[in-house]
Parts: structure tokens; sequence; C-alpha cells
């Protein structure tokens, strides 16, 4: 998904999507009735106690007892306290009338080695908390595998080790067999790019290797185990499965060939990558140049394997890139450009709305009328508490307004788009961050535990309230929001 300069004009996506045809924000246009309204959340970001009961620990829980890991030294071991503590937030969940949450499974709470043998009091957590949201009227999306490998697998080669397709494919049916009449959608996997890049690339997330030879090896397996758990599915599952990935428009921040070959590039490692083998049964043709020597020459068959018919594709979506060539930065020899004038949150994304809906129609362009999730989007904030309680995160409201505005454009230029989910229901622990970067709408008191609605929880409250429709007046702007 590229486009064609920095500015906000209609852009074009991969070389070939004209967007002319876009017709800006279509505020009349209500969300379709069934509309999905959610929120997410990941297990090691919330749950703690992640020995507990059994458990095997897992390469997160490895990365963040190692020092200099996480910047602030934090650890996973209480985080939310979210495993003792799933009561309270399901109850919270009730309170802003969510109709669908969605969280991730612990692989080593339920296979404390990663195969074999099933740890039922693990297992026991999911159904009841599964059992919670359905006592609740909430629909829990789950997802299989958001980042936390377990330690014992990650002995075994992890993502490097081929095997591990078999391995998710059998963790996968545990959890079919067990949950498939209680929840409504599986994901597989969550953004594999982010796994393979951070964490086999550059080393900055778990296990924490740093190597251009291991990643291409990394991506193809999750992309392997990810067609392994859904063919498993047919089998033996009746709802939804889908894949979850995060995607970005890429603009080139010149017109130099530099700049423009640079963004292709970012373009086809960030958003094609996954995409494109699932769809097309193909790499993105950038990507063996892109690697030299360290990209493998994968059998023909894993790629006919990889293209299993997906029920929706979730997409994580955060902010653009407006990208320019740096022949330091392999393998896409692309740095982002700040934007000046634009508006960024915590994490140094800039705030790019447009993109949201520009990024929905992408996909349904170069790969089919495929149906969509919006399976996170939200923004770290530096929150204000206020004097009577409460805290106060124009910002975030704002994002929330627009990213929404942008969504329901989508809808009515012809999105299959089904429903929405809020990164993040709490304050986590923002992996490599610690808990310095805050994404939830309900504020958490790392030391009292105490969550508290935030403006912007009260916001989407009122959004669901209404199925969006108070997103097309001004009562949604509040003051000092940009
Ligand atoms: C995504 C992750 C999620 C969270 C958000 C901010 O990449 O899926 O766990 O960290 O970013």
């Amino acid at each position: 998904m590229v486009t064609a300069d920095a500015s906000p004009e209609p852009p074009f996506f991969g070389g070939a999507f004209d967007m002319t045809s876009f017709s800006g924000p279509a505020d009349s246009h209500p969300f379709p009735d069934g509309f999905v309204w959610g929120a997410a959340t990941s297990a090691y970001q919330i749950e703690g106690s992640p020995l507990a009961d059994g458990a095997g620990p897992s390469t997160w829980h490895r990365f963040t007892h190692t020092p200099g890991r996480v910047l602030t030294g934090e650890t996973g071991d209480v985080a939310c306290d979210h495993y003792r503590r799933w009561r309270t937030d399901i109850a919270l969940m009730r309170e802003l009338g969510l109709g669908a949450y969605r969280l991730s499974i612990s692989w080593s709470r339920v296979l404390p080695e990663g195969t074999g043998r099933i740890n039922a009091k693990g297992l026991d957590f999911y159904k009841r908390l599964v059992d919670g949201l359905r006592e609740a009227g909430i629909a829990p999306m789950v997802t299989l595998f958001h980042w936390d490998l377990p330690a014992a697998l990650d002995d075994r080669g992890g993502w490097l080790n081929r095997d591990i397709a078999g391995w998710f494919a059998e963790y996968a049916e545990v959890l079919f067999r067990a949950l498939d009449d209680r929840v409504a959608w599986w994901a597989t996997l969550n953004e594999p790019w982010v796994v393979s890049d951070g964490g086999y690339l550059h080393g900055t997330l778990a296990p924490g290797h740093a190597s251009p030879f291991e990643a291409p090896i990394a991506a193809h397996n999750l992309l392997r185990a990810h067609a392994a758990a859904v063919q498993a599915y047919r089998t033996v599952g009746r709802r939804e499965i889908g894949l979850v990935v995060n995607l970005e428009p890429k603009f080139p921040a010149s017109q130099s060939s530099d700049d423009v070959t640079a963004t292709a590039r970012s373009d086809a490692y960030m958003n094609r990558q996954f995409l494109d083998p699932v769809f097309l049964a193909s790499y993105p043709p950038e990507l063996p140049g892109m690697f030299g020597e360290a990209w493998p020459v994968f059998p023909a068959s894993d790629l006919d394997a990889i293209r299993q018919r997906v029920d929706f594709v979730g997409v994580n979506y955060y902010s653009r890139g407006v990208m320019q060539l740096d022949p330091s930065v392999p393998p896409e020899c692309a740095v982002r450009v700040p934007q000046p004038g634009s508006v960024y949150t915590e994490m140094n994304w800039e705030v790019y709305p447009r993109g949201l809906s520009d990024t929905l129609l992408w996909i349904k362009e170069r790969y089919g009328d495929v149906p969509l999730f919006i399976t996170e989007n939200g923004a770290a904030v530096a929150d204000q508490a206020l004097p009577g309680g409460g805290f106060s995160d124009p910002l975030r409201v704002a994002y929330l307004r627009d990213h929404l505005r942008a969504a329901r454009s989508a809808i009515a230029a012809g999105v299959d788009l089904r429903g929405y989910f809020v990164w993040s229901l709490l304050d986590n622990l923002e992996w490599n961050h610690g808990t310095s970067k805050r994404f939830g709408i309900v504020h958490v008191n790392f030391t009292t535990q105490r969550r508290t609605l935030k403006d912007s929880a009260h916001f989407y409250a009122e959004v669901i309230r209404t199925n969006g429709a108070v997103l097309a007046d001004d009562v949604a702007r509040p003051e000092g929001a940009c």
C-alpha cells in the first residue's frame, strides 16, 4: 500500500489502486445494524501470574526477566492482575456496553511444554473467562498467539523450527475442541510481522534475536502455522477463523526515485509479506532482493498450503509511514520522516485517521471482498488526572472519533467491515516499554490495581450506545481536542 506523496491528496496503493473515487468522510451514513463494538487486550500484557496453576514460562516471561530488555525494567508478573480480577474486568466491559471482547490465550498456560500434556487448570481459566463473557452478553474473539510462545518451544528453535506448524495446530485444536461452542471468532496469529521483525530481525521484542537470516524463516513458519491451524479448524470448528495483521499506508517523503523505491520496499515488507501469501500464494517480488542471500528458497508446496480460505482479516491500524531512503537499515533501507504540523502520540506515531479507510479499501481492492474487523486501534496518551477523580484524555477521544469516522467512510465506500475493537480496554504492559505507554480507555493504577474510566471510555460507551450516531455531531468533539 504505497501512496504517492505525503500530502492528504487521494493516494494510491501498491502502485496499482487509484483512490480518486474515494469521497472522504461520510458522516450521514450510520454503522450497519449488528456492527460489533469491542475492546482488545492480550494475555501477557494484562494477566499477571504467568506461572500460576502449573503454567509453563513463555518467551515473554524470559525476555522481561532479562535485565535491559524492558525500558522500565518491568515484567508481566503482575501486569493488570487480570488472571485474578477478570470478573471485575468483565463488569467494566458490561458498564461500557461492549458487544465483544478480543482476548488472547497464553499457550504455555494450556500446554506448559508447548505440546503434549494439557494443563487442565490453565484451560479452565479460559473456560471460566469465556463463560463469564457470554453470561455478560459479550462475544469473545480469541487470538491463539499474541507473541507469548512457550519457552519450551523456543528451546526447540521456536519460530525457526519447521515443526512449529504442527505444534501450533495441535495447540489450536485443543482450544477449538474445548471452546468452539462459546467463541464467536478465532484469530490464529496477532501481527506476525511484528514477531518476525521485532523478535528475529531487530531483537527488540522476544525472543530478542537480531538476524536477517532468521527473520524470513520465522515469518514463513508463522504463515505455515497459521495455515495449519486454519486447516485443523475446518474439520473441528463451526464458527469463524481469521488472521490479524498490522498495516499502515506508506508514503514516499519525496518523489525522488530513492524514496519511492524505499517506500515500495517498506510496503512489501510490512503490508504485503503476510497477506500476499495468504491470498495470492506468493511473496511480494521485492522481498528476495531486499534480503539478498538471507532470503531462503521456500518450497512452492508451502505457499500452496499457506493459501487457506480465511473467514475474516483483522486489521490493527495505528498510523502511517512517510518513508525516506536510509541504506543503513536493511532490509527496507527506509526510515520514517517526521511530519511537521502532524499530531504524534506518546509512541511517536503520527495520527493519520484517513489511513484507516485507505487501508481497508486497499485490502478490498487487492485481495477481494473479505470480511474485515478492525481488531486494534487506539493511542498512547499522557492522561490527566482530574481533581474529582477520572482522567481527561482529549487526544485519545479525538483519535477514536476520527478513526471511527474513517471506518464509517470505508463502510460507505463498500468495505465489508464487521466490527471495531479499541486498543485497549486497560492500560497494560506495553511490551518493551513497560507500563510507560498507556493505551487504555480504562486507567489502571499499577500500585493499587484500581480501574477508572477515562473520558475516552465514556465517549466510547456513548458511541456504542448510539451505534455510532454520536459521531455525526459536534457533541463528540471535546474541549481542547485537536
Ligand atoms: C500492537 C500489539 C498490541 C499493542 C499495540 C499498541 O502492535 O498487537 O499488543 O502492543 O500494538
